[in-house]
């Protein structure tokens, strides 16, 4: 499995470029690195000044670097549509409405999702060392990485049922051939699920996938940052570093109109970033003269962004985002269950208990929790929050202990 290094951001700030010189950078290191984009507005090509298709082909005949689009598309076409078609007639068959139909077989996200399990097929089974994805914006990407897991629970959801229902609805109703074909959908289903799942997994592996967050050093990116930045640890997606991308060069201690200009400009963009200190790691990129366009500008730009250091991102902490600790013995323990997240003072949380699980909802976003087993014989006593995360409180109740 190579690794896998996914690039995100808002619109324009400069994902294509960074990662498509990251790929570059990684290949002229003797590196095998292909870099994909999953962005239907493909510009890719553009930025390695390549044609490129939707096969991985070799961008500079050096035998390192490896570029692809995939085309979303086209994958749903393919994958999907004659999935969609079976349902259609078995579904018809069995008397079940059109409209029911349409609902079942337009399942949500699906090009999106289709496009990143493309990229984690390519990972698996390429000769590549490193794959760097192109993702899309911001929102559209957190979206989008939410989805497997959201899906996977609506695949559950749906199917197990309708799969007896239905089954037995065609034994009565429709022709020979019809229950072999539902099986055959419902197979062909489970497998999707199944593909989900390795996508998830490979998603919230810190050692082989990780996010870095591009921006650009204006006012309004820092508190957003702050929240993508928490969205994806709640989903347990690891985050290895921020890049600041346009930064305009400081123009020293140069005179006249265009030296106050760029002062200015550069103190403004500093102040932006003074104000993101303790997320982490963040590289910067200057705002270049010229747009750079084919592998030797990108690999410039690659040169500022990573200098002397490894592009890969070191081995993945093992800090966990949930630790308990405790005191005290049987009925008098008192223990508190620590959720390591980045928040920021207007984060909006809630929490509840779920069965075994604790429901964790940040801004809206909801990620279930699972309990350890020695926190599931407890009650919530009480819970904190602080720029760091949750701590949640517990005491043992016997009612639990069954
Ligand atoms: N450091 C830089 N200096 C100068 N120009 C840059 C720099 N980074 C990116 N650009 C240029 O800015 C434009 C936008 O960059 P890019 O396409 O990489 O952004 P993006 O985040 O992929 O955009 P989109 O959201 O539209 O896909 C491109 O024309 C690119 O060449
Ligand atoms: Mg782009």
């Amino acid at each position: 499995m190579s690794r896998v290094l996914l690039f995100t951001g808002k619109g324009g700030v400069g994902k294509t470029t960074l990662s498509a010189a990251t790929a570059a950078s990684l290949a002229a290191h003797g590196r095998k690195a292909l870099v994909v984009s999953t962005d239907p507005a493909h510009s890719l090509g553009d930025a390695l000044d390549v044609r490129l298709g939707a096969e991985p082909s070799e961008v500079d005949g050096s035998g390192g670097l490896f570029a692809c689009q995939i085309d979303p598309r086209g994958l749903v076409d393919e994958a999907w549509g004659e999935l969609r078609g079976h349902l259609r007639t078995v579904l018809a068959g069995a008397g079940v409405d059109e409209l029911d139909a349409e609902e079942l077989t337009v399942l949500p996200g699906v090009e999106e999702l289709l496009a990143l399990a493309e990229v984690r097929r390519l990972a698996a089974s390429g000769p590549w060392e490193v794959v760097v994805v192109d993702c899309g914006p911001t929102a559209e990407t957190l979206r989008l990485l939410s989805l497997p897991e959201a899906f996977a629970g609506y695949l559950e959801r749906l199917f197990p049922t309708h799969r007896r229902v239905v089954r037995g609805l065609l034994a009565g109703v429709a022709g020979t051939g019809t229950v072999e074909k539902w099986d055959a959908t419902a197979d062909a289903l489970s497998r999707l699920a199944e593909r989900l799942d390795a996508l998830r997994s490979m998603l919230a592996d810190p050692s082989s996938c990780s996010v870095r967050l591009v921006l650009t050093p204006e006012r309004v990116v820092a508190a957003e940052t702050r929240r993508t930045l928490t969205a994806l640890a709640l989903q347990g997606i690891r985050v290895d570093s921020v890049i600041a991308n346009r930064l305009v060069p400081s123009p020293g201690a140069a005179r006249g109109a265009a030296a106050t200009w760029l002062r200015t400009r550069r103190q403004e963009q500093d102040a932006v970033l003074a104000e993101l200190t303790g997320i982490g790691e963040i590289r910067t990129v200057d705002h270049r003269a010229s747009e750079p366009v084919g592998v030797t500008a990108l690999l410039e730009v690659a040169d500022q962004l990573y200098g002397d250091a490894d592009p890969l991102p070191g081995d993945a902490e093992a800090a966990s985002m949930l630790e308990v600790s405790g005191s005290g013995r049987g009925l008098d323990a008192r223990y508190s269950l620590r959720i390591a997240l980045p928040l920021a003072d207007d984060t909006e949380l809630d929490l509840a208990r779920v069965g075994d699980d604790l429901a964790l909802t940040v801004d809206g976003r909801r990620r279930l929790v699972a309990l350890p087993s020695l926190l599931r014989r407890c009650i919530v006593t009480g819970a904190e929050m602080d720029s760091g995360g949750v701590t949640v409180r517990f005491r043992p109740d016997p009612s639990l202990w069954r």
